[in-house]
């Protein structure tokens, strides 16, 4: 990919591996100085190491963690010009026989951690008064019923809602917000799923008409890279008069 984010800086959240790691690395490679946040100290050293960028080790679901993370990012480079929320669990089983800390835990990093950690940044962002990009991975579910992941997915849709409304209060002062949701991807957390489920990647492909799933029309898993790529697009100018918007990454997975 072209250097579309030479000079810029750029935060990610849960960027110790899977998915998040790979937009590190997708704008690092279009030329932005990175830092990488996940309460994986090693997975974020590893990530930022290879990078030539910053490592911050943090649970984003504490409130003075997440604030003192973006404040750390902000110590070394500054208040980023993009900041991409991605942190996130899965922990699938049905609503009524699940845990309730299933619930309570999915609604933390996904919820909770999403608002604290996107409202220190543009906090900053708002300060530095020079626009910026953030973008808030969600998932293909915030916006389609699955079963068996009724607690993810309503934790998913309520992130996507805070993050439209956040692209409201920011328009006026250049700060773009908009969602990235992924389909189903051969991540550590969806293996975990698959384990959970006693299912894998071809049932994920074809479909099951038993749980209500279509299957992926475009025949593969979304890849990392294909998420990661299309987060360059949105922390670029490219896309400079779009926010609030929802872009899914998912092969059709959802289209019915
Ligand atoms: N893999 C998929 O199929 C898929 C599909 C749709 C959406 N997503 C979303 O994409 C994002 C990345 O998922 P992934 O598949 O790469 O997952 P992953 O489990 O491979 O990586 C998640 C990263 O987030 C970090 N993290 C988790 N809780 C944290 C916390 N409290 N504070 C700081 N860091 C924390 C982990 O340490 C890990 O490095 C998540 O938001 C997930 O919900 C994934």
């Amino acid at each position: 990919m072209n250097a579309v984010l030479a000079g810029r800086t750029a935060a990610v959240t849960g960027g110790g591996r899977g998915i998040g790691a790979a937009i590190a690395a997708a704008l690092a490679g279009a030329g932005a100085t990175v830092a990488v946040i996940d309460q994986d100290a090693e997975g974020a050293k590893r990530t930022a190491d290879g990078l030539g960028g910053v490592a911050v080790a943090a649970d984003l679901t504490d409130a003075e963690q997440a604030e003192r993370a973006v404040q750390d990012v902000v110590d070394a480079l500054g208040a980023p010009d993009v900041f991409v929320n991605n942190a996130g669990i899965l922990r699938a089983g049905d609503l009524t026989t699940s845990p309730v800390d299933d619930w309570d835990a999915q609604f933390a990093v996904n919820t909770r951690a999403a608002y604290l950690s996107v409202r220190a940044a543009s906090r900053h962002m708002r300060e530095r008064a020079a626009g910026g990009s953030i973008v808030v991975v969600t998932s293909n579910c915030a916006d389609t019923p699955r079963m068996d992941l009724g607690a993810y997915c309503a934790s998913k849709a309520a992130t996507d809602m805070m993050a439209r409304c956040l692209a409201l209060e920011l328009a006026g002062e250049g700060i773009r917000v908009n969602t990235l949701c992924p389909g189903s991807c051969d991540t550590e957390l969806q293996r975990e799923q698959w384990r959970r489920l006693g299912i894998g990647p071809e049932r994920q492909i074809a479909g099951d008409p038993a749980k209500f799933r279509t299957g992926i029309p475009m025949g593969r898993l979304t890849t990392p890279e294909d998420v990661a790529d299309l987060a360059v697009v949105l922390a670029s100018d490219a896309t400079r008069f779009v926010t609030g918007q929802s872009w899914h990454v998912d092969g059709g997975q959802t289209l019915s």
